[in-house]
């Protein structure tokens, strides 16, 4: 099929070379010329395969570049993955702020206009950025030339397994506006992927997607919530409990992030937590659940502070990426532990060999109190010196306890 891709950002660029590597002919296109090259990117994943990474396949790959009007020209389909920013208040690194707002779609409505003034013939328009529910049908079918046929297929892809995700999907979402745009874009995903697709109104697509992202979180809080139980019940272990229930695949379904740690991140979960609680607040929802996460997200981490707090020895955080042996930082609970630490007045080193490079060095002086904040394998071992607490929310750590106080949390042991 002969595709374009407009928006070739973390999110496009790594779809437009799963098609590409499929057969399919893209022509991709960005407002940021630096995106249209073949250079590799500091973004990096792993590949489909699960060994090689994203950049050889950028640099393998066949993938065109042109003007909007030659990708509009171009395509049977264009697929349209241009950002849907939030203020950086609502990136979940933060206290929430009181003020709740949805996203800023100011980008999306701007390509779709500039799509309609180039376009020539019928042409199928695949929305895949992130929106709240009802947003196509307020501010972009206004806007959206006659020509156009607009669709909603997003994605259920995690950051730095883009690729891996798209080519794998547990379901394809397919909201439909035009029945005979939406064959189309289904027979594409048939050429991509062997997964069933779920056909359904633009509004529910909208809904599906922020639900599932927005269901992760609230497995996270409760599986936290586990732990800190599990912490002050004395031969309680969060972990045997949630192997229990990730067993439970019948009623409670998979154990995927049912694990008890740091609150979830990304530059997505706690984003679309924010927008919903603000819709929540906008059409007067009776009990505005997304907050009550955000908020318990929040208290976890207090606590988190709290238990670092209770030793006077100098505070550090080792690991402030938003999951384990990942580099990107965006809405990172360990970063939120960190302002919450600051706003108390500590000082908090951080220490990431994953973020910062392998020759971030972490050296104290004396003894401190550090807590494991991204599950890093490097973790594992890590070496403190003498005297100093290591609080460990992932419960990885399995080195020398012999002169350090250990302090793994949810795991009492027997009584
Ligand atoms: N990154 C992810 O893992 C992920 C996951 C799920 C959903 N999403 C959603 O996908 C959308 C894109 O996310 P992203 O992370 O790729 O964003 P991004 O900022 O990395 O990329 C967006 C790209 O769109 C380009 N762009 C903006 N306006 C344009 C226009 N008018 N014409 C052409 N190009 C234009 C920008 O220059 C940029 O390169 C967002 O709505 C996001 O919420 C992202």
């Amino acid at each position: 099929m002969k595709l374009g891709f407009v928006g070739l950002g973390k999110l496009g660029l790594p779809c437009a070379v799963a098609a590409d590597m499929k057969g399919h002919d893209v022509l991709g296109y960005d407002t940021n010329p630096k995106t249209m090259s073949k250079a590799p990117r500091r973004y990096k994943e792993t590949g489909p395969d699960g060994v090689a990474s994203f950049d050889p396949y950028l640099e393998a790959s066949a993938i065109g570049f042109g003007s909007l009007e030659d990708v509009v020209d171009h395509g049977d389909i264009i697929f349209v993955a241009v950002q849907t920013p939030h203020d950086a208040r609502y990136e979940g690194i933060t206290r929430l702020p009181d003020e709740r707002v949805d996203f800023d779609y100011s980008h999306l409505v701007r390509a779709i206009e500039q799509i309609s003034r180039v376009v020539k013939k019928q042409t199928i328009v695949s929305i895949v950025s992130t929106v709240l529910p009802g947003t196509i049908r307020r501010l972009i079918l206004s806007v959206a030339s006659p020509r156009l046929r607009i669709c909603y297929t997003p994605s259920f892809i995690a950051m730095g397994t883009t690729m891996r995700d798209y080519l794998n999907p547990e379901f394809v979402l397919l909201g439909v506006h035009h029945e005979d745009a939406a064959l189309t874009v289904e027979a594409y995903y048939k050429s991509m992927v062997d997964a069933p697709i779920v056909r359904t109104t633009l509004e529910t697509a909208e809904l599906i997607k922020i639900a599932y992202n927005t269901f992760i979180t609230m497995k996270v809080v409760f599986a936290n919530t586990m732990m800190e139980i599990a912490h002050h019940v004395e031969g309680a272990d969060v972990d045997e409990m949630t192997r229990a229930l990730g067993l439970a695949h019948r009623r409670l379904m998979s154990p995927a992030y049912l694990k008890g740690g740091m609150g979830d991140g990304g530059g997505c979960h706690p984003r679309d937590n924010i927008a919903m609680s603000w819709l929540a607040r906008n059409v007067g929802l009776s009990f505005d659940l997304f907050d009550s996460l955000m908020t318990g997200r929040e208290r976890q981490c207090e606590w988190l502070a709290d238990l670092m707090c209770a030793s006077d020895l100098p505070k550090w955080i080792l690991g402030y990426s938003f999951k384990a042996d990942s580099n990107i930082t965006t809405g990172s609970a360990a970063v939120l532990l960190k302002n919450l630490m600051e706003e108390r007045g500590y000082e908090v080193g951080l220490h990431d060999p994953i973020v910062d490079g392998p020759d971030a060095s972490f050296d104290p002086a004396g003894p401190v109190v550090a807590l494991i904040g991204s599950a890093h394998k490097t973790f594992a071992k890590i070496a403190l010196p003498a005297g100093s607490v290591l609080i460990d929310p992932w419960r990885i750590y399995n080195g020398d306890t012999g002169d350090i106080e250990y302090v793994p949390l949810g795991a009492r042991g027997t009584p």
